[in-house]
């Protein structure tokens, strides 16, 4: 990635669902024009997807940032355009010390004590239009997210489509690492043997079977929520529930997260309960689900206090690390996401 320019390899660094990197580069002489790339498979997102445009958000902040224009206003196009974002281009010598290439998801167990006040006012100093940053430290109203948490959870760890999708972005092998996407199983906490019992539940007729008999989901929620449970500080990115207000969430959890790598936080998203919610409002759930995670998140607006029209986009556990160096995710290779002029 050396020879690339330095906006695209930073905007080629940003983080995606399940490192899905559901975007194309195309290089113009002023431009970079950013595509969407459908996932090969199951194609959970779609280009007008939630989450898309939170990756979307996250790749402009990125590729602005080492320009330093990362408060300039972007526009993405509307539904159905092949090019959904156009950045302004220019060519930088390489800084491969920007702090955005030291950004990294971290699902490891964090230290229990708090993070300094003053460490959270600098992550709240960081805004965008229509969205805002609303931190949860232990509390009534952080043990109430995490049973919504834990109640979403049960939905994702009982729904087929999503199971088969996580399923396809786990990578168990060297050669399977190598191919630069989705989830090097390194790079997630599990308990012993997790590793084994990933494989073993891979078909979704052994997962089912495993929730009807024993409730399986209800297990792995628990797992999934546990480290939330014990963490010093929650960042909720909410604000307008809109394609702008989502892509504006994108931009906003990036600069953070990039932020708080900086001061030595480690950074872990959670998605379960936004995905749900868009999944929810989409009439995408299965119906038996409809009803928990429609009465579950009933208590977001009152427990974030969203104003009119908002919602939650994404949630990141945050908390000095105890593992400051976790295994990290690697990247497609350039030749598979950009295409244009190479260097200006
Ligand atoms: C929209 C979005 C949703 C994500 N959801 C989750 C999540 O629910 N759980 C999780 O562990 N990581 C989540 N991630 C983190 C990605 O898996 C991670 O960024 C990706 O694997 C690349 O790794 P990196 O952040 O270390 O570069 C999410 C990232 C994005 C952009």
């Amino acid at each position: 990635m050396n020879a690339l320019p330095l906006q695209v390899r930073a905007a080629l660094s940003t983080p995606t669902a399940d490192n899905s990197q559901g975007h194309r580069l195309n290089l113009t002489r002023d431009t970079i024009q950013v595509a969407y790339r459908p996932h090969p498979g199951i194609d959970l997102f779609g280009p007008d997807g939630h989450a898309t445009l939170i990756a979307f958000g996250a790749l402009a902040h990125n590729a602005l940032t080492v320009i330093g224009a990362d408060q300039e206003q972007l526009a993405i196009a509307p539904r159905g355009a092949d090019t959904i974002l156009t950045l302004p281009r220019r060519d930088l010598p390489s800084d491969r010390g920007h702090p955005l290439f030291a950004r990294h998801t971290n699902r490891f167990p964090y230290r229990h004590d708090a993070v300094p006040t003053d460490l959270q006012a600098t992550l709240s100093s960081v805004t965008r239009p229509r969205v805002r940053l609303r931190l949860l430290t232990p509390g009534k109203s952080a043990t109430r997210l995490i049973e919504v948490t834990r109640q979403c959870c049960q939905a994702r760890f009982s729904n087929r489509e999503l199971h088969e999708w996580l399923m396809g972005s786990l990578r168990f092998t060297p050669e399977e690492v190598a191919r630069g996407d989705g989830l090097d199983i390194r790079t997630l906490h599990l308990p012993p043997f997790g590793a084994a019992f990933m494989r073993f539940i891979r078909p979704w007729s052994t997962m089912e079977r495993l929730n009807r008999w024993f409730r399986i989901y209800k297990t792995m929620a628990a797992t999934e929520v546990a480290l939330l449970g014990k963490a010093p500080l929650i960042a909720c990115v909410v604000g307008e529930d809109s394609r702008d207000g989502a892509f504006e969430a994108g931009r906003l959890m990036q600069q953070t997260w990039i932020r708080a790598n900086n001061e030595g936080l480690a950074v872990h998203p959670y998605y379960v309960v936004a995905d749900q919610q868009t999944r929810l409002n989409e009439g995408r759930l299965p119906p038996e689900w409809e009803e928990p995670v429609g009465t579950a998140i009933e208590e977001l607006p009152q427990l974030l206090e969203f104003g009119k029209g908002e919602r939650l986009h994404m949630m990141l556990r945050v908390g000095r690390p105890v593992n400051k160096a976790p295994v990290r995710s690697r990247r497609l290779p350039e030749s598979k996401l950009v295409s244009g002029l190479p260097a200006g």
